[in-house]
């Protein structure tokens, strides 16, 4: 893998300490981003043997999902800029006997997506690179005319309270840090959240006939208070924000954890802790 400079310190983050993260949190984060993406595929779903590509597939779970969906005769490829993701991913769809499924690592932004392929998905994965025109150029490219592009991306963080609500307390405390000598994720989950450039980004890579739909959600964020406290400490702006204030000697727990405990609190519904979350299902067309 040719790791393109622009890249190269969200993709030290994804590999490293975000992979990591993602582990612990792992079955609270895929029941949530599993609705989003189970939604958007149940409203476009793919056609029946064709080759599909899965962008920034991280466990390859949404892979699987479109290789069952595509059917023997098709395929579903999943690519992922982080080496430790698509090593479970392989690993995963071996024992789940997927033969449909292959995966491989790459910079969507830099790498040769080894198409052609008849459509392209992502759940949450195009967020996170530095020059999002080059990179959509890129995924244009790997497809055959008339290809599609199927895209789950965050809407504003405002609503999406089971993020925003975390970041907000954080920041009530948190003063801003500089992020020293710690790597970040790149743009960021909300860097799609605008229609309007994520159409200009779209019909600048080559695009046309450009939609966009907005789903609404409640999604868990823990089985209990406790759980939704550690995820919010963790992941999301909330989570780095945490990471990078620790990085430079910031330790403000005991406030913190009292705070988002108090923000946290109203979302407790039943069963586990709910937050009101909000997704465009940005679609495409390569020309
Ligand atoms: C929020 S996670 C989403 C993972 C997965 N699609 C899901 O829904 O569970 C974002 C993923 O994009 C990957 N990613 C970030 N930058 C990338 C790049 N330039 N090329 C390929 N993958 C990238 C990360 O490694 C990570 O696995």
């Amino acid at each position: 893998m040719q790791v393109s400079r622009a890249n190269a310190e969200a993709i030290q983050a994804w590999d490293g300490v975000l992979f990591e993260k993602f582990s612990r949190f792992r079955a609270v984060l895929t029941a949530g981003l599993s609705v989003h993406g189970t939604e958007a595929l149940r409203r476009h779903p793919p056609r029946e043997a064709s080759r599909v590509l899965d962008l920034g597939c991280g466990f390859g779970d949404t892979t699987l999902e479109i290789a069952r969906l595509v059917g023997p005769l098709g395929s579903a490829t999943g690519v992922d800029a982080a080496p430790r993701f698509i090593e479970q991913a392989q690993a995963e769809a071996r024992s789940a006997g997927a033969a449909n499924a292959r995966y491989f690592a790459a910079d969507v932004q830099a790498d040769s997506l080894e198409g052609p392929y008849d459509s392209a998905f992502s759940r949450f994965g195009t967020m996170f690179f530095a020059s999002p025109v080059a990179a959509l150029r890129n995924v244009r490219k790997s497809l055959t005319a008339g290809g599609s592009l199927l895209m789950v991306v965050w809407r504003r963080r405002e609503d999406n309270g089971w993020a925003h609500t975390a970041e907000l307390a954080v920041r009530e405390i948190i003063p801003p840090v500089e992020h020293g000598d710690e790597p970040t994720c790149g743009p960021g989950p909300f860097s799609m959240a605008s229609a309007d450039t994520v159409s200009a980004q779209l019909l600048a890579a080559g695009f046309q006939d450009v939609g966009f739909e907005r789903f609404d959600t409640d999604i868990c964020i823990g089985k209990d208070l406790d759980e939704a406290l550690a995820f919010a400490k963790a992941l999301g702006p909330a989570g780095e924000m945490l990471r990078l204030a620790a990085a430079q000697g910031i330790d403000e727990t005991a406030r913190v954890d009292a705070a988002l405990r108090s923000a946290l609190a109203p979302f407790v519904k039943g069963g586990g802790v709910y937050g009101p979350s909000s997704t465009w299902f940005v679609s495409a067309r390569s020309s």
